[in-house]
């Protein structure tokens, strides 16, 4: 019960609802409890009437008056569970919709390589069939168990009270049933995980073959995933029908603990009706001791039910409480607001991927001021990417120090940051919305003009006029599909609309052809003028402008300076640039 601590201060948040849910609960119970005294009365009434105690008509009007009572407390109790689920089980709901909400706030604040080291299979799982289990407690567990104890504390004083020998003798099957019912839910439990999880591996399969779809079909491997996707189909049945076995278990089984209870009262309370002893003269009492029998056989049962629930939530609830207790590594130290002109330094900066253990960058150090603009060039793998990663504090580094507007980047306020800086990553990235949407993602109350405007100067703006819904336009998963050029395009504008202070593009312009990259640098020149811009690139065209350029070779600058100081040094730069030109007059 350590994990499910945690969840105490949801019950104070809704206390309210919790003990009026309490409240209604016990009067609904004790309601409930009218009924076998009653039936016990009415029978009475009828041995009575056999031994001609009574008149006839004096037992009709006796039996109908009893009968009129148990059909009103059988409403009213009727009534009063009804509201007992509306308090206790809305409530569950409420903590299940706030636990999910601070989850993913969770989610939101950690970064990147916590997401490296979780699979998003399980980020999925942990929001929401972790969060479902644990509400399994907050909400029906709590109910039954406080069904059972007010049920149990009442019935036993009745049955006590009326003959506390024949009590001991019902009572007796009781903790047997309450045991195997647990062991039962126990393992219908751990089945019925085991079987998610299964499920999930079946939907991950299934997914990767949807948006994998064009691979498959043109490498021709439908047969062979229809054969695997079988074989998994054919576990996932046989863990089905293991559970489902398991599962029908269950009523069987309660059934025959009822049937046996029965047995026992019927028995040994015929018994002692027919020695005439203590609690047992009259023939009502053996109905209301089987009335309470069952009425007792349902919450045992569910102490068993819910042990074997509190047990899946208390491990869920780990599970949850495991990763609320992570501390992002990337947090930001200040809640002052920071203004961002633009300069940038990197100091000796080295950096080391934690878990894969490359060394990206070693050594690294330039500086640009607000407005100009660096570009970065070299060989794929030679740390391009990462050094804007460090920039926008994706991930931090140890060695070497980063400076923005000669401030250590750790004591800048990191939402400013990110809010300065408009980056185009080198996998475009678009959300299954309309391109206007896609466009507006850089700055959420942009005008319908400057969403144009930005997707001018993406030289983007034609392409979506073509469209037949044009900006309104939906992509992705139902709607159309862009080409790699404007996606990267349309994932400029993104940065565009934002007007931050630092622009940076990764290798953006890789997939338009040479002209459009002429037109957007052009434009770029123009929309940039006070900006910090970074141009990571291939090209020697989209490098020469730039007022600086670097060249990396596995994590290190081994040439640096101008477009002009560069051709004329021999190196990567020179060799580059003769290279693209004859390519370019080839064309
Ligand atoms: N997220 C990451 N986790 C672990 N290692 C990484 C990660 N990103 C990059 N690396 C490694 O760091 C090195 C530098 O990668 P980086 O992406 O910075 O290269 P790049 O110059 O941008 O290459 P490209 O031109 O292909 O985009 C590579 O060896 C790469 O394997
Ligand atoms: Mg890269």
């Amino acid at each position: 019960m350590k994990e499910l601590r945690y969840l105490n201060k949801y019950f104070a948040k809704y206390k309210f609802r919790f003990l009026l849910g309490i409240f209604i609960t016990i009067i609904a119970q004790i309601v409930s409890l009218f009924v076998p005294k009653l039936i016990s009365k009415s029978i009475n009434v009828i041995a009575d009437f056999q031994k001609n105690e009574t008149t006839a008509v004096a037992a009709k009007v006796d039996l109908i008056h009893n009968i009129l009572w148990i059909l009103l407390a059988t409403i009213v109790a009727g009534v009063l569970t009804f509201l007992m689920r509306q308090t206790l089980i809305v409530m569950s709901r409420h903590v299940e919709f706030d636990l999910k909400n601070e989850v993913f706030q969770k989610y939101e604040v950690l970064d990147q390589n916590f997401f490296k080291k979780n699979r998003t299979g399980d980020l999925m799982n942990r929001i929401s069939e972790d969060v479902a289990k644990v509400r399994m407690y907050v909400g029906p567990a709590v109910m039954y168990t406080i069904n059972t104890f007010i049920r149990f504390a009442i019935v036993i004083i009745y049955m006590f009270s009326a003959s506390p020998k024949l009590t001991l003798y019902t009572l007796l099957p009781l903790p047997i049933l309450a045991f195997v019912i647990f062991k039962l839910s126990t393992e219908i439990n751990k089945r019925s995980t085991a079987f998610q999880q299964f499920l999930s591996r079946v939907f991950t399969f299934n997914q990767e073959i949807f948006s994998g779809i064009r691979v498959v079909k043109a490498y021709a491997l439908e047969k062979k995933k229809q054969t695997n996707l079988k074989a998994l189909a054919e576990e996932s049945k046989e863990k089905s029908m293991g559970l489902a076995r398991v599962q029908s278990l269950f009523g069987p089984l309660m059934i025959a603990l009822i049937g046996i209870s029965n047995l026992t009262v019927i028995y040994f309370g015929g018994m002692m009706f027919i020695n005439q002893e203590h609690g047992m003269t009259e023939i009502g009492s053996i109905a209301e001791f089987i009335m309470y029998v069952n009425m007792l056989t349902w919450p045992v049962a569910s102490i068993g039910w819910v042990s074997s629930m509190v047990q899946e939530a208390e491990a869920s609830q780990k599970r949850i409480n495991e990763f609320l207790k992570v501390d992002p590594e990337i947090k930001n130290t200040t809640s002052l607001h920071t203004e961002i002109k633009g300069d940038i330094e990197f100091r000796n900066v080295s950096y080391t991927y934690e878990d894969t253990k490359i060394t990206a960058l070693q050594d690294i150090s330039f500086k640009i001021h607000k407005g100009e603009t660096l570009a970065i060039l070299g060989k794929t793998g030679s740390g391009k990417s990462s050094i804007l990663s460090l920039l926008t504090r994706m991930y931090d580094t140890k060695q070497g120090a980063i400076l923005i507007d000669g401030h250590p980047i750790e004591e800048v306020n990191l939402f400013d940051l990110r809010h300065s800086i408009g980056i185009v990553p080198q996998d475009a990235f678009l959300f299954s919305d309309s391109i206007k949407n896609n466009i507006k993602f850089g700055k959420e109350n942009a005008t319908e003009e400057e969403v144009i405007a930005a997707a001018k100067n993406a030289v983007i703006h034609d392409n979506i006029t073509n469209f037949t819904n044009q900006y309104e336009t939906i992509l992705g998963e139902r709607g159309i599909t862009l080409s790699g050029g404007q996606k990267q395009r349309v994932s400029i504008a993104r940065a565009l609309i934002k007007d931050p202070e630092i622009l940076l593009f990764d290798d953006c312009l890789s997939a338009v052809d040479t002209e459009t990259e002429e037109q957007i640098l052009s434009n770029l020149v123009k929309v940039s003028k006070n900006k910090t811009t970074i141009i990571v690139s291939h090209r020697v065209s989209s490098a020469k402008n730039a007022d600086k350029i670097i060249i990396l070779e596995e994590g290190k600058i081994i040439q640096q300076g101008s477009h002009n100081q560069l051709v004329n040094q021999e190196g990567y730069y020179k060799e580059l640039y003769y290279k693209q030109l004859s390519e370019k007059e080839v064309e």
